[in-house]
């Protein structure tokens, strides 16, 4: 994949299946980098790890996102397509299991001992990074214009929207909370329309109240009232 091709499938303004969640996450990923490197491990530790494991809870339900529709749809396909994308899944899931017990020895450790081990979450959890932003940039240049070439945009378009139906309310608003932010405003203008024009009034209502206006700057929310979207 070249930048040539990618740019090619961008002005053909294919359907962008995974940029907008990915975006989402390398900025929650980020951030909870940021939160993990400044925080002061003597002090009250439980809201960091409680969002900390509600990220990790995101990042692997967004892992099961994939697999039960874009790699059972890719196998039909491209079989061989799909073996390189679940070794990387499960080396995350081995990742997960590693921080989730250094999230443990944090919380259970001695005081003297929490400074190191909490240098050693951080260390985990920026090796996390590190590998899911590879594996995100092997999705989006390799794996996208795959599924490009095999699938029409309405079948993308199909795909992406069992996802988001499977979603619970809770679920959503959690995802939207980490992909509106993230967006830039055409993306963030096409998801909204689109979903206020499809969901149920009081869902919408709830992504604007839970997800947009309490993330977004004020300047960005502005331009979503201007639009006719933040209600
Ligand atoms: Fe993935």
């Amino acid at each position: 994949m070249t930048s040539t091709d990618l740019l090619a499938l961008s002005a053909a303004r294919r359907w962008d299946i995974y940029g907008p969640v990915h975006k989402g996450l390398r900025r929650a990923h980020g951030a909870m980098a940021a939160r993990l490197g400044s925080a002061d491990y003597a002090a009250d530790l439980r809201p960091l790890l409680a969002d900390l494991r509600a990220h990790l809870e995101i990042a692997g339900q967004h892992l099961a996102h994939e697999e039960d529709h874009i790699h059972a749809a890719l196998a039909a396909r491209a079989p061989d397509a799909v073996a390189t994308l679940q070794d990387q899944h499960e080396h995350h899931r081995a990742r997960f299991a590693a921080l989730q017990a250094a999230i443990a020895r944090v919380e259970h450790g001695a005081a003297a001992d929490r400074p190191g081990l909490g240098r050693v979450l951080y260390l985990e959890f920026s090796a996390f990074v590190a590998e899911d932003l590879l594996h995100m940039l092997h999705e989006e240049t390799t794996t996208w214009p795959l599924l490009c070439a095999l699938f029409s945009d309405e079948e993308l378009m199909t795909i992406e929207q069992a996802i988001v139906a499977s979603l619970s309310p809770d679920e959503t608003i959690a995802t939207m909370r980490m992909m509106l932010p993230a967006m830039n405003p055409e993306e963030r203008t096409g998801l909204l329309t689109g979903m206020k024009a499809g969901a149920p009034p009081q869902a919408y209502a709830a992504v604007i109240e839970h997800a947009a206006r309490p993330t977004l700057p004020r300047a960005e929310f502005a331009e979503l009232e201007r639009l006719g979207l933040a209600a």
